[in-house]
């Protein structure tokens, strides 16, 4: 079967990771979460004191490590010059600093350089904010999820907990807003719908059912794609 790409875009916290991580179990394609990519490089930064308002020791940084996502008993796994940092990228000490980071311009070039040579063989689902519209605009298939920021609080403050975080109601909602602001009105790369993303929102949908229309459009499209070749 043809092959293609999935780009998953929007807000924060409404399941994209998720609904990723089993749509790619599903057709075997490999996923790649580009937010864990930003949150490694946050990590990073604040571990060596990097100043990010110093542009020359950004890019000093930038250069010094190295980021790869590995498989680990079926679970996708984010490891920074060779340690697995997974955990300790979901902290809401990372999140508090992400979108600044993730603001800057070198950051951002030097990523999405590695995303795309992540996606040059295709069969591959990746989520974050920028995929349909900067990193692989051609993409097949773009999804922009969104949903009710109540619903995202409550699912984040579930999944922090989980990794051992108990994070008040307020505060899991200030920084989801925050986020969602700052990247949405950064200069590079804001996030927004890609004129030709599908929406959906998830609010009322069960996890089950978002990856299944997924699934279903990839599938449908893939077929598609099979049928032209043999046509021509
Ligand atoms: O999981 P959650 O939705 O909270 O966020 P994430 O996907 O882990 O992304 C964390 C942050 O990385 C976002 O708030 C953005 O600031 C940044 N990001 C980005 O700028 N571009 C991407 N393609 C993915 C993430």
């Amino acid at each position: 079967m043809k092959k293609i790409i999935i780009a998953l875009d929007g807000y924060s916290a409404c399941g994209k990771s998720t609904t990723a991580k089993a749509v790619s179990k599903i057709l075997g394609f490999k996923y790649i979460d580009s937010g864990a990519m930003y949150r490694a490089v946050t990590y990073f930064f604040t571990e060596n004191h990097i100043s990010i308002s110093n542009p020359h020791e950004v890019t000093k940084a930038l250069d010094s490590f190295k980021i790869k996502f590995q498989s680990d008993n079926g679970n996708n796994n984010i490891y920074l010059n060779g340690l697995n940092v997974e955990e300790k990228i979901r902290s809401m000490d990372v999140s508090s600093q992400v979108s600044t980071v993730s603001a800057i311009k070198s950051v951002r070039m030097s990523m999405v350089k590695i995303q795309r040579s992540m996606g040059r063989t295709k069969g591959v689902i990746m989520d974050g904010r920028d995929i349909g519209t900067v990193v692989f605009p051609d993409a097949e298939l773009k999804i922009f999820m969104t949903a009710d920021i109540s619903i995202r609080t409550k699912r984040r403050q579930r999944e922090l907990l989980e990794h051992g975080e108990l994070i008040n109601l307020s505060e899991v909602k200030k920084n989801l807003e925050q986020r969602d602001y700052q990247d949405s009105k950064r200069e590079h790369s804001p996030l927004q719908k890609a004129d030709d993303a599908i929406e959906i929102d998830t609010t009322f949908l069960t996890l089950d059912e978002q990856v299944d229309m997924v699934v279903k459009m990839a599938a449908s499209l893939m077929l598609e794609k099979e049928f032209s070749v043999h046509k021509t």
